[in-house]
């Protein structure tokens, strides 16, 4: 199978991102505006089937690896249906979510061989969650993570630093690490439409190591083995029990090894996060036609670096990702 996924940067593509809803049941401010996002209408909605077909069919060009994402994935009806199914596919199947509804499908995260979750958590403090998230669901969350660690999965959790806001609870996410064994990701944030992105709000990969600096001396800052196409540059301090890592998508892409393929809620091929191209998938399958050529057709237009926004520059150029969706509609 291998090499019926390559674009034309001679990328390998065999992990698949399926946004399986836009609904949420959090408001993160910086994932998508106040006001929400006009929903697609269900019938232009992929149907459980779809997911599974369309999943299947990447299976077969190559793909090993699949995650969930939305919106909030398990707020979707038939969440638990996909899981399953999915986990019949022996990729290696995960999820993204934040965290709300995870102790109804405990059962179903085992059954459909998923170890290791990604949970959203910006803040440990109960006041600062509420606001980035517009809810208040800060003591489900945190329980609903010791409850994952108990049950035995690998919980990372993702954190969103914007200047001013969270940028002070960097030590506070490193010393969770002494004793639990959990790995913190420190999210660069990220120019979506609609999240009042400006570099200002942005906290760097260089910040966050200098701010882990002055508690800690480099000879105790031990640099990991990242695993191949990780998003992220792990370490850990080094006579704690987790890890921590940083995810640096604005001042250090790492484009040259993605390996990614991303499909909508609404059944569109997106070959980039940043990328507002799309491929629509439905029409041609509910016409019973081959969906393969709109796959390679998609990864052949693929840029280089985050959609052309390859320079500083561009990524600061409101008219290039404005024109993207918002964060809730794409998925991560
Ligand atoms: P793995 O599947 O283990 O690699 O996890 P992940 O880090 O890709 O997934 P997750 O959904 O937890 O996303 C964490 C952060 O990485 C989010 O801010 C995502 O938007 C970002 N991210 C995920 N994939 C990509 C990507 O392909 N490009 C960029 N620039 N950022 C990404
Ligand atoms: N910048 C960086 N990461 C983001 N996420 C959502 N919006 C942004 C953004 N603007 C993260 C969420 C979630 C993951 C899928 O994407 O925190 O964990
Ligand atoms: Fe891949 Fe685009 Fe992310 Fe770069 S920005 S790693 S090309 S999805």
């Amino acid at each position: 199978n291998k090499g019926n996924l390559l674009d034309s940067h001679g990328r390998e593509h065999n992990y698949l991102r399926i946004s399986i809803t836009e609904h949420c049941n959090l408001r993160c401010s910086y994932c998508m505006p106040e006001e929400g996002i006009a929903l697609t209408p269900k019938p232009h909605l992929m149907t459980a089937e779809e997911i599974v077909f369309i999943a299947q069919t990447f299976v077969g060009l190559g793909v090993t690896k699949i995650r969930l994402t939305g919106g909030e994935p398990l707020v979707r009806k038939d969440a638990k249906t996909i899981l399953q199914k999915l986990g019949q596919l022996g990729v290696d199947l995960s999820l993204t979510t934040n965290g709300i509804l995870v102790p109804d499908f405990i059962p179903t995260f085992k059954e459909a061989g998923i170890h290791t979750i990604n949970i959203s958590i910006d803040s440990l403090v109960k006041e600062k969650f509420n606001r980035i998230t517009r809810r208040n669901y800060f003591d489900t969350v945190l329980e609903n993570m010791t409850l994952l660690l108990r049950e035995g999965f690998k919980v990372r959790l993702n954190v969103v630093l914007i200047k001013d806001f969270n940028d002070n609870e960097i030590l506070d996410f490193i010393r969770l690490t002494k004793t639990e064994n959990l790995k913190i990701r420190f999210i660069e944030f990220m120019p979506f439409n609609g999240n009042h992105w400006d570099k200002s709000k942005l906290v760097s990969y260089a910040e966050i190591m200098y701010t882990i600096q002055t508690e800690y001396a480099l000879s105790e800052i031990e640099r990991l083995t990242d695993a191949p196409n990780d998003t992220a540059k792990n370490f850990k301090i080094a006579s704690y029990a987790g890890s921590f890592a940083i995810i640096s998508s604005v001042t250090n892409p790492f484009c040259s090894t993605c390996n990614r393929i991303r499909l909508t809620a609404d059944g569109k091929l997106k070959n980039c996060l940043f990328s507002n191209s799309e491929t629509p998938l439905l029409p041609t399958l509910r016409n019973g036609d081959s969906i393969l050529p709109l796959l390679q057709h998609n990864l052949q237009s693929k840029k280089a670096v985050r959609a052309g926004m390859d320079d500083d520059l561009k990524f600061q150029n409101p008219e290039l990702f404005s024109q993207n969706r918002s964060m809730i509609a794409i998925g991560g």
